[in-house]
């Protein structure tokens, strides 16, 4: 399989495409932003965890009868995933308030909730990923019916395995990010699972293990992601 032209550039990560059209090449950068690109930095060595880190819970994600874009790690920041067309949502599932759910209910961060919650954004940078209801986006004719009811159903699925993964390893899942694609006229999980797009704590302490460090300037930024790769690949 042979790298070809760049076709997107992300704020994390760019997109190849490769000689079989079926497949792309994703490459995991350092770079980081916050609130809408305002806030711009570097995490060294981030692009290799999130590479890392996202093709393990992929793996983890399959065996539990969930397809994801994964295909083969071709070295620290590059992976082959299967060429999807992202439906251009972001899915936020939420265990345990934080982040702009405290802010927009307030609820103070921390607080468990009753149940899981999603949330669907509009991803689109220039609107700054609007929050958007199912029925706008079948009026706006994003989904489908059937497509929303299988997003809805396997995002709260990874939720659970997520869950239970990250409690063997003593880091409580707040909350997180994913994207869904088409792919053969199935809905597969097409998005990194990292400290990118997830919020971690620590479960005896609730040392923040994730990209709000460097949201909030907290310091120790490169530190927590290396620990995250250390206490998966432990
Ligand atoms: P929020 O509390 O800022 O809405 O974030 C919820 C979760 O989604 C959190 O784990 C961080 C993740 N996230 C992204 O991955 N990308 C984004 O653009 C935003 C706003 C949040």
């Amino acid at each position: 399989m042979e790298k070809r032209e760049q076709i997107y550039e992300g704020k994390a990560k760019k997109v190849y495409a490769t000689d079989d059209k079926k497949c792309y090449v994703v490459s995991y950068k350092d770079d980081a932003t916050a609130f809408n690109g305002e806030k711009k930095g570097t995490i060294v060595g981030k692009g290799v965890v999130n590479n890392r880190m996202s093709n393990i819970m992929c793996q983890m994600l399959a065996n539990h009868g969930i397809e994801t874009h994964f295909i083969k790690e071709l070295n620290e920041r590059e992976t082959v995933v299967k060429a999807v067309e992202i439906v251009p949502l972001e899915v936020i599932v939420r265990n345990v308030a934080a982040g702009s759910f405290s802010k927009r209910f307030g609820v103070e961060e921390g607080t468990v909730l009753q149940n899981p919650t999603i949330e669907f954004c509009l991803k689109n940078d220039a609107l700054q990923d609007p929050m958007i209801n199912d029925y706008q986006i079948l009026a706006l004719g994003i989904a489908t019916r059937e497509e929303l009811d299988v997003m809805t159903e396997m995002t709260f699925k990874i939720n659970t395995l997520l869950k239970e993964y990250f409690a063997q390893i003593g880091v409580k899942l707040i909350d997180f990010k994913i994207e869904l694609g088409r792919y053969e006229g199935r809905i597969i999980l097409a998005d990194e699972i990292s400290p990118d797009t997830c919020r971690f704590w620590d479960a005896e302490t609730n040392k923040k293990l994730d990209k709000d460090r460097f949201r909030r300037d907290l310091g120790g930024v490169e530190e927590v992601y290396q620990e995250m790769l250390a206490r998966i690949t432990k």
